[in-house]
């Protein structure tokens, strides 16, 4: 085992990893089509109360998991469990990291198809229409194509480590994604239409606060969202200063994750409408089309129509969704990397290869059987794996571990009101809310 463990070297570069991964396809594409179906501004008021109940205290827990362990998700798990079973650890640790490649599996695809989007304007721009077009269109070609160049990019990054590739990496991307954002918003918002889009998002429809599945799929975007339940957030954690004040920097990191969401909805509600105005069809049942027709249908032939200034827009919006997503897969590619480097003694190249032929072979799986895997899987992943291992982490944090937690001394709890609050608060509200709402999923199914 290595003596020298790589880590971030700043608590900014830190947030800025973590919102990385927070940050992705789900803020930008999910959000704004959940709210805008769901009511609007009541969606994002349920959204913000999930979060601030459930969502962050399951981020804290599992950080707080990695940052006391100093340790890979798989051995982080394992030391928390100690005194229970230290297989209980390890088996849930390895089931997370199952979950960080099933999640990898299906969001690296649709990674790939947002980052052919942002190379299509590109190739119109310098004059190559066939590649252009090839590149907007979706085909098994390109997914054969574009799944294994995206892979690569999240490799030669994760190889660099975690200072050097993910702290670097996201300290770059997230300050460009954030200016391309308000840039995008500010021209759109100027669009003719643009208006009545602000207005369905901002005025809430609390009519359907009365609909419990309002809670159930603000739960699910607020854990994917937050990247919970796959030991991501958990490995950042333990590469971050032992004891650090975790409460601080989960807040940090949910307030950023949560502005880029809601700016997300203001960018893509109005966009819709904008598109509206010109003519397209952007209702389908009485419900703002939102699935991948939204992204790869309507939006591009909305930019096809702007005119000159389309083919800029077009690059603009999909290199922040590339950048978007290429951020958010590191977090769980180092999930397994950190496990075989740190529990089975491999090179940090030789795991970075072994994890991408994996996702690889994944991917491929998928591209091959999409029409049967696609969707379950991303059900799974989102219905199952993130609130199982969310409850886990509760569970772990609350009842099991003893030695070293913090939240289970009691001299110290004894010292420190809040702290023994906070400590109840995850010991038994979070585990019995959340069960709650997972039992309501399951019976919703
Ligand atoms: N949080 C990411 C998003 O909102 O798109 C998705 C995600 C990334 C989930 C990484 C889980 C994860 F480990």
């Amino acid at each position: 085992m290595s003596t020298t463990r790589d880590s971030f070297q700043s608590r900014l570069g830190f947030i800025l990893a973590a919102a990385g991964s927070a940050i992705g396809l789900g803020n930008i594409w999910g959000f704004p089509t959940q709210a805008a179906n769901n009511g609007g501004g009541a969606f994002v008021f349920v959204y913000l109360i999930v979060t601030v109940l459930l969502a962050l205290p399951a981020l804290y827990a599992e950080m707080y998991i990695g940052n006391q362990a100093q340790k890979n998700p798989v051995g982080a798990l394992q030391d928390a469990c100690e005194d229970v079973s230290r297989n209980l650890g390890k088996y849930a640790g390895l089931f997370g990291l199952l979950g960080a490649i099933l999640m990898l599996s299906f969001y690296t695809i649709v990674a790939g198809w947002m980052l052919a989007h942002a190379l299509s304007p590109l190739m119109e721009l310098i004059g190559f229409t066939d590649a252009a077009i090839w590149l907007g269109e979706s085909s098994h070609a390109r997914n054969l194509a574009f799944t294994p160049v995206f892979i690569i990019l999240g490799a030669l990054i994760i190889n660099q480590g975690v200072s050097k590739g993910i702290e670097r990496w996201s300290s770059r991307l997230m300050p460009i994604l954030f200016v391309l954002l308000i840039g995008l918003i500010i021209y759109i918002l100027q669009q003719p239409g643009a208006n009545e889009g602000v207005a369905m998002y901002l005025q809430p429809d609390f009519s359907q606060l009365q609909d419990p599945m309002l809670i159930i799929s603000a739960m699910g975007q607020a854990f994917f969202s937050l990247s919970i339940g796959v030991g991501g957030m958990m490995v950042y954690g333990s590469y971050m200063k032992k004891n650090a004040n975790m409460g601080q920097l989960v807040i940090s990191i949910g307030a950023l994750d949560t502005l880029i969401a809601f700016l997300a909805g203001l960018l893509i509600i109005p966009t819709l409408f904008v598109a509206q105005h010109l003519g397209l069809e952007v209702f389908a049942d009485g419900k703002l089309i939102g699935g991948p027709q939204l992204i790869f249908s309507i939006l591009p032939t909305l930019f096809d129509s702007m005119g000159d200034i389309g083919v800029y827009v077009a690059l603009v919006f999909f290199s922040l969704m590339s950048m978007a997503a290429l951020t958010s897969t590191l977090s769980s590619t180092e999930v397994p990397v950190a496990y075989l480097v740190e529990d089975k003694s491999y090179s940090r190249s030789k795991a970075t290869i072994l994890v991408s032929l994996i996702v690889l072979t994944a991917c491929m799986t998928i591209v091959y059987n999409f029409d049967s895997l696609f969707g379950l899987i991303i059900t799974w992943v989102n219905t199952f794996q993130l609130p199982i291992m969310g409850l886990f982490y509760f569970i772990v944090v609350g009842w099991i571990w003893k030695r070293g937690n913090q939240l289970a001394d009691q001299a110290l709890l004894a010292s420190k009101p809040s702290l023994k609050l906070w400590g109840n608060y995850l010991r038994y509200v979070c585990p019995i809310l959340l069960s709650i709402v997972f039992i309501s999923v399951i019976m919703a199914l």
